[in-house]
Formats: C-alpha cells, sequence, structure tokens
C-alpha cells in the first residue's frame, strides 16, 4: 500500500448536503456535513428521529447520491455500493427467495470465495447468530429478530474493512441485543474493521463506540463530538456500572436532548 493510501481516511464526508424535490417543494436532509473516520476507529451517530442518520448512511454506502459535496471510503470517492463497504438497513433487507444459508452465502459468493471455504463460514456465522435448525428456513418464516441475525450474518461473513450499521439491533430483545453488540466487540477486535454506527439507543453508542457525533434537528449537520475511551477490558457489567459511562451517556443524552427541544420550539412559534 502506498503512503497516500495509508494517509487516508477510512471514511471521509466532505461538505454532503442532501435534499429532495418532491411536488415542488425541497426536503433538506442534510446541510454541510464534515466527518472524517479513521481506519479501524468505531464511530457512532445520533440524533433526532428524521435528521437524515440514514441518509448520510447511505451516502457512504453509495446507495444515495449527495446533491453537493462528496464521501470516500479508504481515499476513493464513492460513486456507488462496493464490496469493501457492508451494510445492514434498517429495514435489514434479506433476498426473501434465498434461504438463510443462501442468504449468509451470497456476498461470500461475490467474493469469489471457495465452495467450501464459503459452507465453513455460513456454519460459524449460523452458531454466532443462534440460527441453528433454521438453515433452510426462508425470511417469511422468521421472525423480525431472527430476520435481523441473518441481515447481520450476512454482512459480518464477507469481513468488510468499513462495517456500515443502521438502527442494526433495534428489532432484538434486549438479551439477544446485548449479546450481538458483544459479538459486534468480538468481530472488531479479531478484524479492526471501522465501523459507523446509526442508532438512537444513547448507552449503545456509547457502549460500542469510541466516539459519538451528535447531529442537529433536520436539516442534519454535527453539532457534537464526544470522545468515549472505555476499557471493554473491564467486562460489560463494570463499564455499564462505571461513573465515566454515566457522565458520557448524561453528556449524550443531553446534547440529544436540546436538539428535539429546539425542534419543538420551532414547531410552536
Ligand atoms: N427518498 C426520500 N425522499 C424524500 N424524502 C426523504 C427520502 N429519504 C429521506 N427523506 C427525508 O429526509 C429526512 C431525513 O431522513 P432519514 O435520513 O431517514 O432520518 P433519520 O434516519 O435520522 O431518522 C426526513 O425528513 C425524511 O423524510
Ligand atoms: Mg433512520
Amino acid at each position: 500500500m502506498n503512503a497516500v493510501l495509508q494517509r487516508a481516511d477510512a471514511i471521509a464526508i466532505e461538505g454532503v448536503s442532501k435534499w429532495f424535490d418532491k411536488d415542488g417543494t425541497r426536503t433538506t436532509a442534510l446541510d454541510g456535513v464534515d466527518l472524517h473516520v479513521a481506519p479501524g476507529s468505531r464511530v457512532a451517530l445520533v440524533g433526532p428521529s428524521g435528521c437524515g442518520k440514514s441518509t448520510l448512511l447511505y451516502v457512504v454506502g453509495g446507495f444515495v447520491e449527495p446533491s453537493a459535496g462528496t464521501a470516500s471510503a479508504f481515499g476513493a470517492r464513492v460513486d456507488g455500493p462496493g464490496v469493501e463497504r457492508g451494510v445492514v438497513f434498517q429495514e435489514y433487507a434479506l433476498f426473501p427467495w434465498l434461504t438463510v444459508a443462501d442468504n449468509i452465502a451470497y456476498g461470500l459468493r461475490r467474493k469469489g470465495v471457495s465452495k467450501r471455504e464459503t459452507a465453513r463460514i455460513v456454519e460459524r456465522y449460523v452458531a454466532r447468530m443462534h440460527l441453528q435448525g433454521f438453515e433452510h428456513h426462508y425470511p417469511r418464516d422468521l421472525s423480525g429478530g431472527m430476520r435481523q441475525r441473518v441481515a447481520l450474518a450476512r454482512t459480518f461473513a464477507t469481513e468488510p474493512p468499513i462495517l456500515l450499521l443502521d438502527e442494526p439491533f433495534g428489532a432484538l430483545d434486549a438479551q439477544t441485543r446485548e449479546y450481538m453488540q458483544d459479538a459486534l466487540l468480538d468481530l472488531w477486535n479479531a478484524s479492526e474493521n471501522t465501523l459507523l454506527l446509526v442508532t438512537h439507543d444513547i448507552d449503545e453508542a456509547v457502549y460500542l463506540c469510541d466516539t459519538v457525533y451528535v447531529m442537529s434537528r433536520r436539516p442534519g449537520r454535527i453539532v457534537k463530538r464526544i470522545d468515549v475511551n472505555l476499557d471493554h477490558g473491564e467486562g460489560r457489567e463494570s463499564i455499564m456500572l462505571s461513573e465515566r459511562f454515566r457522565e458520557l451517556r448524561n453528556e449524550v443524552w443531553l446534547a440529544v436532548r436540546d436538539q428535539v427541544r429546539g425542534h419543538d420550539d420551532e414547531a410552536h412559534r
């Protein structure tokens, strides 16, 4: 790898705006967003509902074209989806005509992984995501939580250097959510990939990420950066109970509340 590539951000978002024109009305979702994510870091985006979090993630994923500005991954300008950027959508889109195993195998086959290796990886992720016995089921026969686990397995299985996750654990019960959060941290420890996580769960943002960015109400911009630096060697229990965790969660919560309140003030003016 040359020096330029080594220095490049994993993700660079520069001056990104996005507006939608419909029936003569313009909705501005994003307004001049700048964000740089270093390789191997874990970044959370939080903010009021409708502030443009998903839109920003999909700009990076290459599914939404910005109206202004650019997004780049490892120094290369994003102009469509790419295998180095694995996305888990809020609606955990699965291929309905493929079984659980074939959904998980999909990206591996696209990458040209051999049949034998694909079968091994699929088996590993079926076990990790607690999907044993459902390999040959179709998505329509699964609960929402199980579909979400298949979507996560499908994306994790290819171990992309950049993971873009849009509220990935929302449909899971509390115990499974905790298990999945820790599975994500394990995965990150093993591969040191770069993580951009959209979530409305402030505890999740603080627990999983080393930087939390708070977005303003729509049109979305970044209004605050909070550095986390928790030691995950201490384990979930002691982190969750620590004073530091409480302070950080409170700081993020207050910043989001300010944005939500601003929205209310405007509506009542
Ligand atoms: N395809 C689209 N067409 C029109 N408006 C859209 C589209 N996608 C998103 N929006 C609007 O952009 C704003 C931001 O949406 P979104 O990124 O989904 O917010 P968040 O994920 O933070 O809840 C919302 O007002 C939403 O209605
Ligand atoms: Mg969203």
